[in-house]
């Protein structure tokens, strides 16, 4: 059996939060755990959580799904690198980005430079598991959801291997990555 992974106490966690001076943001494929893990980690840092595509739906008055089949893509880009522009410049907080924002140049670049950035990942199977539990996520729909996940993982990773701190979150609860970030984060400040 494998070691179980030290966590951080309590009063570890406290000293942790006062340091946090800017936005932390989750980025990694659909499916990886960014809303769960993100409002897990803003529960034990105190801090605010924003799901950056409930932000967009929010302002839009309509849910990602309609933005796609009504103006396109690059609409819904344009609209989500406004809104995680505002989120990214604000106060401290926990911020769940859609799976393609940090591959939009301008997005990625904010977000490197305004916030403490987390690539999650976790293999392609798991993926494609967690994907399937809801049918929410326009890019899936025209074709095969594991050969599309697959793709999209294999050409966004030199993207999101930028961020500075790399998490995995496999299969299984979601307390170890929520752990493994913030150490990485302690680390890294
Ligand atoms: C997208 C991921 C979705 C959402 C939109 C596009 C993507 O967010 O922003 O459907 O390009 O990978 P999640 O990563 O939260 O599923």
């Amino acid at each position: 059996m494998t070691k179980p992974e030290p966590m951080l106490s309590d009063s570890e966690i406290e000293e942790l939060a006062a340091r946090i001076d800017r936005p932390i943001a989750l980025v990694g494929m659909m499916g990886v755990g960014k809303s769960t893990i993100g409002r897990k980690l803003a529960s034990l840092l105190h801090l605010p959580f924003t799901d950056a595509d409930e932000a967009i739906e929010k302002a839009a008055q309509m849910s990602v799904s309609e933005i796609f089949a009504r103006f396109g893509e690059p609409y819904f880009r344009d609209g989500e690198r406004r809104v995680i522009a505002r989120l990214a410049a604000d106060r401290p907080s926990i911020i769940a980005t859609g799976g393609g924002a940090f591959v939009n140049d301008e997005t990625r670049h904010l977000l490197l430079e305004k916030a403490i950035c987390v690539w999650l990942d976790c293999d392609t199977d798991t993926l494609v598991e967690r994907v399937g539990r809801k049918d929410t996520r326009p890019l899936l729909r025209d074709g095969n959801p594991r050969e599309i996940i697959a793709r999209l993982k294999a050409e966004r990773e030199p993207y999101y291997s930028q961020a500075p701190i790399k998490v995995m979150s496999e299969a299984g609860p979601h307390n170890q990555a929520v752990q493994r970030i913030l150490k990485g984060i302690e680390k890294w400040l």
